[in-house]
């Protein structure tokens, strides 16, 4: 698959978003990543429905909606008419994996689900043919800025093998510490599409760094 860089708009300036979300474009993102948590299920509170109205209406490009919320099913249809183009509920917070898929698929959206650091691929091996995504976190979501945990990335790999078998045309996203060092790793694992907050907005250049991030992916290990 071809690689997406999705800059998260978590680390953006939200006194300058509009510029900010430009920059990503101008930068050749292929995705926005959209970070909503709600103070429960992380321990951090960022926005709702009407900040990714808000991004709709600055961007063609995909909203890629993670959601790290208790009880997710509750903003599907916001979200879907926000504008979302995917939402990415996490496994451990989606008791009903099968049914709230479907839903976001009926909702017109592509559906993902994302795994903590600590929980099995087991957790989405039987639904693994229905998912457009699989997003294997690598730190332990709530925050932008932390380190990446190493042990993901043969995770990222074992992941490829399970979606593989069940001949699912998901995506692999890596999500936390994703930078010019650890990018090629889960690249060469498996994964093809990329989060990056901390990388891309405190770099030098950000828009730059976006085109530098997706060429550690094509270089040769
Ligand atoms: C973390 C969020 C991430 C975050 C990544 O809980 O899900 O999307 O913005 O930030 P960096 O790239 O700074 O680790
Ligand atoms: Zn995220």
């Amino acid at each position: 698959m071809n690689v997406r860089i999705a800059p998260s708009i978590l680390s953006a300036d939200f006194a300058r978003l509009a510029d900010d979300i430009a920059m990503c474009e101008a930068g050749g993102a292929d995705v926005i990543h959209v970070d909503v948590m709600d103070g429960h299920f992380v321990p951090n509170i960022t926005f709702g429905a009407k900040v990714i109205e808000t991004v709709r209406r600055l961007t063609a490009l995909p909203l890629d909606v993670h959601m790290m919320v208790r009880e997710p099913e509750r903003f599907f249809d916001d979200f879907a008419s926000a504008g979302a183009t995917g939402m990415t509920m996490h496994a451990e917070a989606a008791p009903h994996l099968d049914r709230q898929v479907a839903r976001v698929k009926e909702l017109g959206c592509l559906a993902g689900v994302a795994i903590n650091p600590a929980t099995p691929l087991a957790a989405v091996e039987e639904i693994a043919a229905d998912l457009d995504l699989l997003l294997v976190m690598t730190v332990n979501p709530g925050f932008g800025a932390q380190r990446f945990l190493e042990y993901t990335v043969d995770k990222v790999a074992r992941a490829r093998r399970l979606l593989d078998d069940a001949r699912s045309g998901a995506r692999i996203e890596v999500d936390g510490g994703i930078n010019r060092d650890t990018i090629g790793r889960c690249w060469r694992a498996g994964a093809d599409t990329f989060v990056a907050g901390n990388a891309v907005f405190t770099a030098a250049d950000p828009r730059g760094e976006i085109g530098a991030l997706r060429e550690r992916c094509t270089e040769t290990a």
